[in-house]
């Protein structure tokens, strides 16, 4: 098989094919031949040295893979050769042509489910839908929401309406806007531009939104300013290029506006996982989940981790061995 790692931390060039034997399934694993290797944010971090669950190299990037079963382990009933499946592959890498997955997670794609779109429910859907959980989403209430075209956001846009949300408020880079509109959003506005916040509030009345997702970590930025008294707000990534500590100006509305700050990874949801997987698998072949996709060959792993980097993508990418 081929499989993609790489031996130190760096830009894109240090993606490096590595060809060796097909891995054997163990007891309770199935052999998959991949068809579509999913790409995610934490990837791209990874490879920087800037993820801080891979603190060491050599390491094979990709969490999550759908392809075809080819072999099993013993113990493992109920797969035949050629089932559609799709699964996370935490550590042993996914950006290759051949993968092992526990059978137990291997989750079943229904027939008008491609590959491709499929690898956009695994890590980028679980979060979207786990997080709105856990910031306990009510209906009627407005949701704000970053990178809103990107891979958790676009999906977090969609499932926030489907859950009853009321104002869905996405941020994205301008050329964005239209896509973030289409799927579902309220309105949307350019987080590049100071003064961004002061139309959130005017989008929600001047209250602010009771759901904050905040892709990017930024304690000192101004989607503090558009919070809502009693707000939710969950930081799960990392993106914004600066830091600031929390300041007294920042602290005491925190206080006296009843503000929950609270972290999120979507490992902490793994038992409810199949749940998840479940409810977005049927929205998405009934029509109302849409998953959108930029593929690139698997050879060009590099490229595609570049076009992520420099904010070129929308939805979903995947590598196609
Ligand atoms: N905690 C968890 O369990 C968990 C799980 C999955 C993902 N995440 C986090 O969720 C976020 C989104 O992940 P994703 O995989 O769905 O990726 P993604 O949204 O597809 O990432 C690319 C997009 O992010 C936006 N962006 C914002 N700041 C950026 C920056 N500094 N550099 C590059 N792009 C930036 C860009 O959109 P615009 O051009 O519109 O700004 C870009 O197109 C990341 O912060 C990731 O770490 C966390």
């Amino acid at each position: 098989m081929k499989v993609i790692e790489f031996q130190r931390f760096g830009g894109p060039e240090v993606l490096e094919w590595i060809e060796e034997p097909d891995p054997i399934p163990k007891a309770g694993q199935v052999l998959i031949e991949v068809k579509a290797a999913g790409i995610n944010f934490a990837d791209i971090m990874a490879r920087e040295g800037a993820y801080p669950r891979v603190k060491t190299v050599p390491f094979r990037p990709g969490f999550e893979v759908a392809g075809v079963v080819t072999a099993w382990g013993e113990g493992v009933e109920g797969f035949r050769g050629g089932e559609r499946v799709m699964g996370l592959v935490f550590g042993t890498g996914g950006y290759s042509t051949h993968a092992v997955l526990n059978a137990r997670e291997a989750t079943r794609l229904p027939d008008i489910l491609d590959f491709a779109p499929a690898t956009a429910l695994l890590v980028q859907g679980l979060t979207a839908f786990f997080l709105l959980e856990t910031g306990d989403l009510q209906a009627g209430q407005s949701v704000l929401i970053p990178g809103a075209a990107g891979g958790v956001g676009s999906l977090a846009v969609q499932i926030a309406k489907i859950k009853g949300a009321g104002k869905v408020i996405g941020l994205a880079s301008p050329s964005k806007h239209e896509l973030v509109r289409s799927l579902g959003a309220d309105a949307v506005f350019d987080y590049t531009q100071t003064g961004w916040s002061e139309s959130v509030l005017a989008e929600t009345e001047g209250k602010g939104v009771a759901i904050f997702l905040d892709s990017q970590g930024d304690f000192g930025g101004e989607g503090f300013h558009a919070l809502a008294e009693k707000a939710h707000w969950l930081i799960y990534g990392g993106q914004a290029e600066g830091s600031s500590p929390l300041m007294p100006d920042r602290l005491w509305p925190l206080v006296f506006k009843n503000i929950t700050v609270r972290g999120y990874t979507v490992d902490s949801n793994t038992a409810e996982f199949a749940r998840g997987l479940g409810e977005m698998i049927g929205w998405a072949t009934s029509g109302r989940l849409q998953l959108s996709v930029q593929r690139f060959p698997l050879s060009e792993a590099a490229h595609a981790h570049q076009a992520i980097s420099s904010r070129q993508t929308t939805g979903k990418v995947v590598l196609e061995p």
